[in-house]
């Protein structure tokens, strides 16, 4: 990631207005997940922003260990509740460690390389959730690298079991959710 890409970031989350937009109401695919997870489950959030992800998973008791190169996010989520640790790392770099989660989250944040690493991070039976903006194909037009192609979930994940899945038009884009799971 460069400095740029850093700061960008740290300058939506200094911004109130763009800001807020990354502290509302939880993704949807915590619907989908949380019900799943064992007491106390350890969680990794990557790419967390202001922890709207990490918040209630913190409240239902699960321990979460949220990443997020831009420390204006933290910073703007304020005090961190019981239950929530924040680490400011760059994720083209920093490497999350074997078999120590019941769950790995990422909300609208891709990254090609560490994708297939994440099988690795994750307990027996742990589960990966994923939700992320997906091109949708149109003539003539390129695909920005931050979306994720039609059914490449399944490619960069193919070391777990997919368990549940939707790839749906969303405005004038693609919303995919994924729910994967690492054999016990
Ligand atoms: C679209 S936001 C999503 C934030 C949050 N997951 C949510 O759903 O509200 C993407 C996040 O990824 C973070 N990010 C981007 N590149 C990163 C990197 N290389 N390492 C760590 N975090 C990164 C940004 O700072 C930003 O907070």
């Amino acid at each position: 990631m460069s400095a740029a890409e850093r700061e960008k970031w740290n300058g939506i989350y200094a911004s109130d207005r763009q800001g807020e937009r990354f502290s509302g109401p939880p993704a949807a695919i915590l619907d989908w997940v949380l019900p799943l997870l064992p007491p106390a489950a350890r969680v990794l959030d990557l790419g967390s922003g202001p922890l709207r992800q990490a918040r209630p998973l913190a409240a239902e008791g699960h321990l979460v260990l949220a990443v997020d190169v831009a420390e204006e996010a933290f910073r703007r989520a304020g005090a961190s509740p019981p239950g929530i640790e924040t680490l400011v790392a760059d994720l083209d770099h920093w490497r999350p460690e074997p078999a120590a989660f019941d769950l790995v989250l990422a909300v609208h944040y891709l990254n090609r390389e560490l994708a297939p690493r994440l099988g690795a991070a994750l307990r027996p039976g742990g589960y990966l959730a994923l939700e992320a903006r997906v091109a949708l194909p149109q003539p003539g037009a390129g695909i920005p690298a931050h979306r994720l192609l039609p059914g490449e979930a399944f490619r960069l994940h193919a070391d777990l079991r997919l368990l549940r899945f939707e790839e749906k038009a969303d405005k004038d884009e693609g919303l995919g959710r994924y729910l994967f799971r690492r054999s016990r």
